[in-house]
């Protein structure tokens, strides 16, 4: 018997694809909502390759919402879900905040309409470190505790944290009707995870991140360099008060990131918490220049780099304090930064179509 049915949104996406292996590697049964607007249904193909399960998949928008009841209807025996589908761009989302508000805030109001419609009541949500904006303006707060109020400083940050308070209202809700009927109050509940930053690939080679646009994160860049599709990496700022003039950030691998996702819905099954937001990081920050020095490690040889000014938004540390998930959750992370640079660098060589290519034959012997 199966684990339970979980819906995951955005599945064909980077950290969703990687959450769908690890369902399916567990024994849950999987159902895929993605537009595509981010992301390949190739990813379907080698989560099969790795795990010998696919998922079913709908190519419908998290924005429609009568789609999206069909799926449910389809699937009686879904009992949870896992909410990946948004648009992640920070810089992008100031310049088209409307869009950005319709389908992060639309798209999971449509959702949880429809969780309410067909009884299904436990969601875990991908919320982001970029919740608590500047959080060096508590210095005693990092690194960051879930406690550390929360203060976004763009868009893309206020969807993430107006998500947060609508599914918050929603489950308590749900909870107060529950009780009025005479239910048990605790069916509904809530994982609110808010990453830090997410990195690296399979270990196989033939899964990692593909967007469909051009990347704007450090190691998806620092690989561009390593293969001569870009010349030099530019670093953003070399005047930060860290101990090498420049910007902390708490790098995850993903594999890491996909197991707390089974973690917290364990915990909500086991718990039945209400809402609750815990940290998924590793509690370790690295600078940019040690992140340089750690891709540049594994590739063999120098990267080429620039330092020009701070890039606008950018704080100076957000690494996480991840003890509660480590406690509550029983969940840690577990690879280094040197494996999310191997696994990060052995996807990036031997895939420079990213999944417009089939993978190489020796990773398939592997
Ligand atoms: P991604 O772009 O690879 O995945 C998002 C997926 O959602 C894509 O497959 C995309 O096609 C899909 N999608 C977008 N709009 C949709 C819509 N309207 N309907 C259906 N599907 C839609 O991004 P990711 O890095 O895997 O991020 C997944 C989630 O984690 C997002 O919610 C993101 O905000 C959050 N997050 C990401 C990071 C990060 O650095 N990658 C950090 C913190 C939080
Ligand atoms: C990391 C560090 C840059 C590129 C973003 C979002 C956040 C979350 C994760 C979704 C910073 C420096 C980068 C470059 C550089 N996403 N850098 N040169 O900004 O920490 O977080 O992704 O929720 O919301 O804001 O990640 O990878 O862009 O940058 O020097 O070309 O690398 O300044 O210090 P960031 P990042």
């Amino acid at each position: 018997m199966a684990a339970g049915t979980v819906l995951v949104t955005g599945g064909t996406g980077y950290i969703g694809s990687f959450t769908v292996l690890a369902l399916l590697e567990n024994g849950y049964d999987v159902v895929v909502v993605d537009n595509l607007y981010n992301s390949s249904k190739v990813a379907l193909d080698r989560i099969e390759l790795i795990c010998g399960r696919r998922p079913a998949f709908y190519e419908v928008d998290v924005t429609n919402e009568s789609a999206l009841n069909d799926v449910f209807a389809k699937h009686p025996d879904i009992d949870s879900v896992i909410h990946f589908a948004a648009l992640k761009a920070v810089a992008e989302s100031g310049e088209i905040p409307l869009e950005y508000y319709r389908v992060n805030v639309g798209g999971s109001i449509s959702l949880l309409r429809c969780m309410e419609k067909h009884n299904v009541s436990n969601i875990v949500f991908s919320s982001s470190a970029t919740v608590y904006g500047d959080a060096t303006r508590f210095p005693d707060m990092i690194p960051i505790p879930e406690h550390c109020p929360i203060g976004p400083t763009n868009t893309y940050g206020r969807t993430k944290s107006m998500i947060e308070a609508v599914i918050t209202d929603e489950i308590e809700m749900q909870r107060r009707q529950a009780e009025k009927a005479g239910q048990p109050p605790d069916a509904w509940n809530a994982a609110l995870l808010r990453y830090f930053n997410p990195c690296g690939a399979h270990p196989s080679g033939i899964m990692g991140e593909d967007p469909q646009g051009v990347p704007y994160n450090l190691l998806p860049l620092l690989g561009k360099v390593a293969t001569g599709e870009r010349e030099k990496l530019l670093v953003f700022g070399d005047d930060y008060p860290s101990r090498d003039g420049t910007a902390i950030r708490d790098y995850i691998h993903v594999l890491d990131l996909a197991s707390g996702h089974l973690a917290a819905l364990k915990y909500l099954r086991e718990h039945k918490p209400g809402v609750k937001a815990w940290n998924l990081g590793s509690g370790r920050g690295s600078t940019v220049f040690e992140m340089i020095k750690a891709f540049s490690k594994v590739v063999g040889r120098d990267l080429p780099y620039e330092i020009v000014g701070r890039r606008l938004g950018d704080v100076l540390d957000l690494t996480a304090n991840p003890s509660l998930a480590n406690k509550e959750l029983q969940w840690k992370t577990e690879r280094s930064l040197e494996d999310a640079c191997a696994d990060l660098w052995r996807w990036v060589e031997k895939n420079p179509q990213g999944y417009r290519q089939d993978p190489p034959p020796e990773l398939l012997e592997a």
